[in-house]
């Protein structure tokens, strides 16, 4: 069987060829960065001859009903509705209100409606990877509650840590996964309650993160496409600029850690800033190459929503994609970090910017620091996810299924403690 490698070249009947100067090719002699070349390729002749292939069948996102303008937070911190959006690009973000509400709450309504699109019963899910900065245990894991909440009674389940590259990351990990053999179908979870770690009284980080959830079906296919090239990258040196420094096994929580707000995030914001410019450039240009695009090729680049100067100063000026081709939807919900991702191409699809045949890249940037890229050849058309009321209510039956059996195991599991205890 033929495997979709991280880091395939271009195959030989394709022509990448850098606009460059500099002897590595991808930056100029002055060491600046260098667009990619626009020759037309064949989108698809990079990807192996034989399946699987990792096609992304399902999709949804969920984000809280509160929504906090930067108005409002210019009444609790020393800010102002002009300055973040002049130097973020944010007008609002969406917050959870309700102590009920968690990342695998959120994470699992995404993932249901993924589930719903694709008309995939959960049964059929044999991984559920969950992307996550903010889960809601150390452990259980996320994904593990995702799993049992949705009834994905044959799943596997672990949650992925590398900040707001974590999607990224994740769809890679499920590409692996369906190109191994290893699962017919993954859902790939991005799941966020920012707003329970970021401290709002400091108007350097309290403006810039929301709440949120995305979710993609990923399914092992025969249609030649779906995820292809993929750049993984990580920094570790630069781990201090963007941390949460309390509440891991280096500094476990004390008083003394929660009075000095060690469990709130902390970032050099500049620093991150001149990194993530740098890296979501150099990421994008990079999956281009190994996947054989040019930017001829390229549809749509969908990129971690952190601040819209970054994408500005990387993607669209460095690597001159035209802003038409760059999915921008930051205004309205602030950093989602690990469902920024999801979240964006989900509103891509509803605009109609994503159809059969489109070619995207997905590149994201975050602590670690790490960052990631994905090229994908999109397959599945709107009308495919057009359903009969019957499927509708397969698919709620099989969620029920799911509950009833959770609940049957929990009180089975105290019958069977009591029993050992007497
Ligand atoms: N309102 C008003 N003024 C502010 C605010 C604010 N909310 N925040 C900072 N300022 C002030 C500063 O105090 C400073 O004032 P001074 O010149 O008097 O000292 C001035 O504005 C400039 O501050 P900078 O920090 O240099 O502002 P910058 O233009 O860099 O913007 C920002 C700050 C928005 C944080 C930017 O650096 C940024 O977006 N960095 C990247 C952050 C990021 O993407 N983090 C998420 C990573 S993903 C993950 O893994 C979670």
């Amino acid at each position: 069987m033929a495997v979709i490698q991280n880091g395939t070249g271009p195959a030989d009947d394709t022509v990448s060829v850098p606009m460059v100067n500099g002897a590595d090719g991808q930056h100029d002699a002055n060491g600046a960065s260098a667009p990619v070349a626009q020759v037309r390729t064949d989108p698809l002749a990079t990807f192996p001859a034989h399946g699987p292939y990792a096609q992304m069948v399902g999709w949804g996102y969920v984000t809280p009903r509160k929504v906090v303008t930067n108005n409002d937070l210019a009444n609790i911190v020393d800010t102002s509705d002009e300055w973040i959006r002049q130097h973020t690009g944010i007008v609002s973000r969406h917050i959870v209100t309700d102590e009920s509400e968690t990342s695998a709450t959120l994470g699992a309504q995404a993932g249901r409606q993924a589930l719903d699109v694709a008309g995939v019963p959960p049964q059929k899910v044999g991984l559920v990877i969950c992307a996550t900065s903010t889960p809601t245990h150390v452990f259980p894991s996320t994904a593990s509650q995702i799993q049992d909440d949705l009834g994905c009674i044959n799943a596997g389940a672990y949650d992925l840590s590398a900040a707001c590259s974590g999607f990224v990351y994740a769809l890679a990990m499920a590409r692996s996964a369906i190109v191994a053999g290893d699962a017919e179908y993954v859902l790939v979870v991005g799941a966020e309650v920012m707003s329970r770690f970021v401290d709002w009284t400091d108007r350097s980080t309290c403006i810039l993160f929301g709440d949120g959830a995305g979710a993609l079906l990923i399914a092992a296919s025969d249609v030649k496409g779906g995820i292809g090239a993929c750049e993984l990258g990580s920094d570790g040196s630069g781990g201090d600029l963007l941390t949460l420094p309390a509440g891991g096994s280096a500094r476990p929580a004390t008083l003394e850690t929660v009075s000095s707000g060690e469990h709130f995030i902390r970032m050099d914001g500049p620093a991150v800033f001149r990194f993530a410019t740098r890296v979501m450039a150099d990421a994008t240009r990079s999956v281009l190459q190994k996947q054989g695009w040019t930017l001829d090729d390229l549809d749509l680049v969908i990129p971690h929503q952190a601040n819209s100067r970054i994408i500005q100063n990387s993607v669209i000026k460095q690597l001159k994609i035209p802003p038409e081709k760059v999915f921008i939807n930051i205004a309205e919900y602030g950093n989602t970090s690990t469902a920024s991702i999801p979240i964006a191409l989900c509103e891509a699809l509803a605009e109609n910017r994503i159809s059969p045949g489109k070619n995207l890249v997905l590149v994201g940037f975050g602590g670690g620091l790490s960052w990631g890229a994905l090229a994908v050849n999109w397959s599945v058309s709107q009308q495919d996810v057009s359903r009969h009321w019957w499927q509708g209510a397969r698919q709620q039956a099989a969620y029920r299924a799911g509950a009833a059996r959770s609940m049957w195991r929990r009180v089975e599991r105290r019958f069977a403690s009591r029993r050992d205890r007497s």
